[in-house]
Parts: C-alpha cells; structure tokens; sequence
C-alpha cells in the first residue's frame, strides 16, 4: 500500500532513498516525503504528487546526509497532502517515523495524546506513532517501541530515527512488509526488494513483532521481550533488470508480452518428462490424500484466477471446490476443517484481506498452501507449502502475467490433485501437459495481432461502457476482462455470465453498448452465438473473441479478434490475452498512466 526505504551508511542518503523511492512507486504515489538526521537536527521534507515533485523540491534544498528515512504513500486515512504525508515527527521534532499500514484504534489513542497536551498536524493515523514513542522515550527507542507496540492495533511496518539516537534507524513489522538489507559500512530497509537490489542481495525478512536495530556497521534483530534473534540472511535471486521496462513504453505492455515466456518457465521447472514434479513446493501426497473439498481464497484478478481454478480442480479431481473473495470469506464463519485444502492465490503475498481469509482458516483446522509470486512474502511464510509463480517482478498496478502464471499453476496442481486421487490416469495428465506446452507459442499468435486490437480500441475511445460476457470457464475471463477496463480505463465495465442475460442486463443493451463477447471454440459456443444474435438483434455494438476459421462469426460481426482454437479448458490462458491489450489501449490511447491508475496500488496491505 505504501512504500518505506530507510538508508544509514557513509554514502549520501538522500540520493538513495530517492532512488529507492522511485522504485517503490508502484506501491503508491499520492505524496512522498523524506526525513534526515544531520548534525543534532532533524529535517524532513514531504509533499503531494509523485516523487519526481519530491525530487525537485530537494534539488532545491540541497539536504545532505548519512542517514535517513523516505515513504510513498498510497492515502488511507486523510486525503493525499504535503501535511499527510510521511514521515512523521512527533511535537518536539525528535523523531520521525514511515509508517505502511493501518493503525486501527489511532482514533483513541490521539484523543488520549490531545488531552496529554499533543499537537497533531495531520488527519492520518500514522501521525500517533512518533508522539507514542516520545511519550514513552527514556533513553532507549527500542524499549519505548517495545512500549508502544503493546497498545498498538492494527497493521505497520514503521522506519524510525531520532535525533536523541541519530547512529541507528529502529524498525518494525506486523503484518506489512519490511526487509533489512545488508551492504558493506551501510544498510537499508524497504517494504521491498526493488528499492535496494542495486546495492546489494542480502536481506533479512523481518517477522511480526521483531524489532531490527539498523546501525552502519551492524544489524540486531529483537523479539517482542527484546532478546536477541539469531539471523541467517537470504540471498535475493531476481535482477533488477527483470524490473525495466526493456524497451516497452509500459511495465504492463512488458508484461503483457512475457506471459509466453513465463508460462514456458513455469513448466520447465515443474514438469519434469511430461511428469508433474511439485517436490520443491512442499506439496506431498500425504497432504491431499486427506482433503475432501478446496475451498481457494484470494482477491481481485487473482480471485478470477480461482473461479478458473475452480472448473479445473472440479473437473479434474471430483472433489467439491469453492472459490471465495478474501474479504468475505473471513467474515462468513466458514464451515470447514482439517479436511480442508485452502488454496491462497496472491501475486504480492501481503493483501491483508488474503492474508485475512488465511488465518481464519488456519483457525478453523484448515490445510493452507500459497500460489505465490514474492518469496519470503507474508502469504508465503504463512502457509504450509506454496507454488512460486516464477512470473518476475510484476510492476504494473494491472496484473497480467501474473494472472496467466496463476492459471497455469492451477491446471497443473488440479492435475497433480486428481492423479493422487487416482480421478485420471498418467496418460489423461500427460496429454493435459501437451496442451498446455502448445499454449505460448498460441499466445505469441495472439500478441501478433496488438495492431489490430489497438485499432479496435481506438474505434471504441467513445463508449461510455462495457458488457464482458463468458460462459463455462470463460466467464472469469470476462470477469478479468471487464476488472482490467475499469482499473485502466475508469469505464464503467461489468463481467457478466452470458446465459444470464436474458435475466436482466439484456435491458442494458443498446446502440451505446460496447459488448465483448468470449465466443472462442468450445462445447457452450452455439449458447453465445445465440446471445450474440440476441444483443444484435438489439443494436449491441459487439468486439468478439474468436477462434481462427471461424466464418461464422466472421460474416456476422465486423470487430473481431480471432485467436488460435486450443483445447477448451485451457482456453482462458489465451481469451484473457486480446483483452489485457484491449483494456492497455483504450486506457493509454485516452492518455493515462497504465502503470499507475488512479487510486490503485499494486500490493492492497490494508482492509
Ligand atoms: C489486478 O489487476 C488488481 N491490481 C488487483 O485486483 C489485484 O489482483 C488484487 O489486489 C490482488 O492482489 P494480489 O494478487 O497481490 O493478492
């Protein structure tokens, strides 16, 4: 939701927080700020806008440093403003603080501080934490944190420095995330890997209610009494090369285009001879010999991922299958137990409402495994085995690869399921597998026609909304569909089950309408040839989705994008293509930041 660097060392920290920042950007970029201790004082500079104004204000400023903390913010509580922004000091100046999170009883707490005689000058809830600390402050910052966090609720990964303490910068984490990078007479902390792989790969993945104590020369990490915790750093294996843009003009374009390459990746490293090998996940047999129903938990586009999943798993291993949305599930008292394998999809691993969903399973006796793309993410170290999507950083706030590296981790795990319940034989999976081998040179096919698909959008610049409809296991796809209009776009843009047309949105339809249809070949495409007569009976303005040699569809409806004809089941690895590429240039040819959308940010680590 945020994103939090902190630099201390014998090189100049403002230059480095700033590029660290500028790397976090996608985490959200309403305001930014910087804060630096500098012979006895504290300074701090923030404002409103993307980091670039940040930028410029300090090229002004010429602040210098060796120490420091920075922090984009992605707005919860107060709208996005210079006196919102973080860091945070408390009254007296003596100490600032970042802060990525939700402090969810900051409301009492300040109302005790104003009467303590507190001063606050912003509407966030981020802004109690330095005050707490300087009322509990007594000479060492980390009992006081260790004070604070007692009377704490809520989620936060917080960066502090005081001038009272100015050779080391105390951090924390619960539930948000936060690393401790190691470098050579200097070290780093950051919400993520991005903004500190250019100095070095050695991190520590800080655990709930740690405290790091970050000096120049060395790091100790404290539990909640404030022991020392034995550490064993990591080393962070992607490149941060995988995180440029390479030549595209978007990080979504860039992404976009690796999903062949992805999808490949994923079944060279776990397919071995045809043979589905989840050895490296912690998946084993015994696991899923006991689990009679799967309920999948997750948010957004990786929640249309699990309602694929869910006609896979169905189809495949005979079990029942439920897909749930992370923010509900946690709150319907679900009946479930130990015969229960959730499966948590996630690409960030740290959406709190996942996160949520996960740990009111694991309350309920549920077994959690993770398709995950961040290793040492919270969802990761949650659960009791994942699969690691191997998707690469994915930047863009608009999930793409990710969403099709999810997909393919489904048909392979529902495969894996249903030949360990003996539900398929070796020769059903392996001739599953060669499907989906053939499935990224079919995406290639499609990404040839970006021309055309651009075109289509451009004709379409002046539809005021959208109608997705899918059926089967397509109906997802238009749900993703419609979900990438809307976060790009802002057109209004509703996924809809085509067979439920006739029981309302049908009204909807009208010379105005844009509809995409998912009309590709499959054993339900005769039902939506049928719903395409009835919205162009109703002067509905189509864009289908279909498969080449079609000439049906190719005599009836002008805007159509045909793609190779691939087995059914596997066909929302390919259908979902045309409409990222859709979504991607109705959004940019309006001018917009596709890798930005208002509002948005990549990793949702809040309720
Ligand atoms: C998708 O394009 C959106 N950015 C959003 O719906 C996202 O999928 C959702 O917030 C879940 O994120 P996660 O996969 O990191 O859990």
């Amino acid at each position: 939701m945020c994103g939090i660097i902190g630099y201390i060392g014998e090189r100049e920290a403002v230059s480095i927080i700033l590029e660290g920042l500028k790397r976090l950007e996608y985490r959200g970029y309403d305001s930014a700020g910087i804060g630096i201790l500098k012979e006895g004082k504290l300074s701090i500079l923030k404002c409103k806008g993307r980091i670039s104004y940040l930028q410029t204000l300090l090229e002004k400023k010429q602040i210098s440093a060796r120490i420091g903390i920075g922090h984009t913010r992605w707005a919860t509580h107060g709208e996005p403003s210079s006196r919102n922004a973080h860091p945070h000091s408390d009254f007296s100046r003596h100490i600032a603080v970042v802060h990525n999170g939700i402090i969810e009883n900051y409301q009492e707490l300040r109302k005790q501080l104003e009467k303590e005689g507190v001063r606050f000058t912003s509407e966030t809830d981020s802004e109690i934490v330095p005050n707490l600390i300087k009322k509990f402050y007594e000479g060492d910052l980390r009992k006081a944190l260790r004070k604070v966090i007692k009377i704490l609720r809520g989620s936060y990964a917080l960066g502090i420095i005081s001038v009272d303490e100015p050779d080391k910068i105390i951090a924390i984490r619960n539930d948000s995330p936060l690393i401790i990078a190691l470098g050579k007479k200097e070290n780093f902390i950051a919400s993520d890997i991005p903004a500190i792989l250019a100095y070095t790969r050695k991190v520590i993945y800080l655990n709930n209610g740690e405290i790091a104590v970050v000096g120049k020369d060395d790091v100790e990490i404290l539990d909640k009494r404030g022991r020392k915790v034995a550490v064993s750093p990591e080393k962070v294996s992607f490149n941060i090369e995988l995180a440029q843009k390479k030549g595209f003009k978007d990080f979504m374009l860039k992404e976009i285009y690796e999903q062949p390459s992805v999808l490949s990746r994923i079944l060279s490293q776990y397919v071995k001879d045809n043979r589905i090998d989840f050895k490296t996940s912690g998946i084993s047999p015994s696991l899923l010999k006991s689990i009679k129903e799967v309920v999948i938990i997750a948010c957004g586009t990786a929640f249309h991922a699990g309602l694929v999943g869910r006609y896979l798993l169905e189809t495949f291993s005979r079990l029942p299958v439920w897909a749930e949305l992370g923010s509900e599930f946690r709150y319907r008292h679900p009946v479930i137990g130990k015969k229960t394998l959730v499966i948590a999809i996630s690409q960030s691993g740290e959406t709190a409402d996942t996160l949520a969903g996960v740990r009111e399973a694991k309350r309920r006796g549920a077994r959690v495994i993770s398709i995950c793309n961040v290793l040492g993410s919270s969802l990761i170290r949650e659960s009791e085995a994942y699969l690691y999507t191997y998707a690469g950083p994915e930047i863009s706030v608009a999930s793409t690869k990710a969403y099709t590296a999810q997909l393919t981790l489904l048909y392979l795990f529902s495969l894996y399921l249903a030949r360990v319940k003996e539900k398929i034989s070796a020769e059903q999976s392996k001739k599953v597998i060669s499907y989906l081998k053939k499935i990224p040179q079919a995406q290639r096919k499609v990404l040839e026609r970006e021309a055309e698909i651009k075109e289509i959008a451009r004709k379409h610049l002046h539809f005021g909304a959208f109608l997705y409809l899918g059926r089967g296991v397509n109906f997802p796809t238009a749900l993703e569909g419609a979900l990438k209009l809307k976060e790009l776009s802002y057109i209004p843009a509703e996924g809809y089950a085509a067979g439920e047309m006739k029981h309302g949105p049908i009204a909807l339809i009208d010379e105005y309408r844009a509809v995409v249809c998912i009309a590709n070949d499959s054993p339900l495409y005769e039902k939506m040839f049928s719903n395409i007569q009835e919205i162009i009976a109703r002067r509905g303005k189509i864009i289908a989705i279909a498969s080449e040699g079609n000439e049906q569809i190719k005599r009836l409806i002008k805007e159509v994008i045909f793609i190779p004809s691939v087995e059914p089941l596997l066909s929302p690895l390919l259908t979902v293509v045309p409409l990222q590429l859709l979504a991607y240039y109705l959004a940019s040819l309006k001018g917009y930041d596709v890798d930005k959308p208002r509002n948005l940010a990549k990793s949702v680590t809040v309720e």
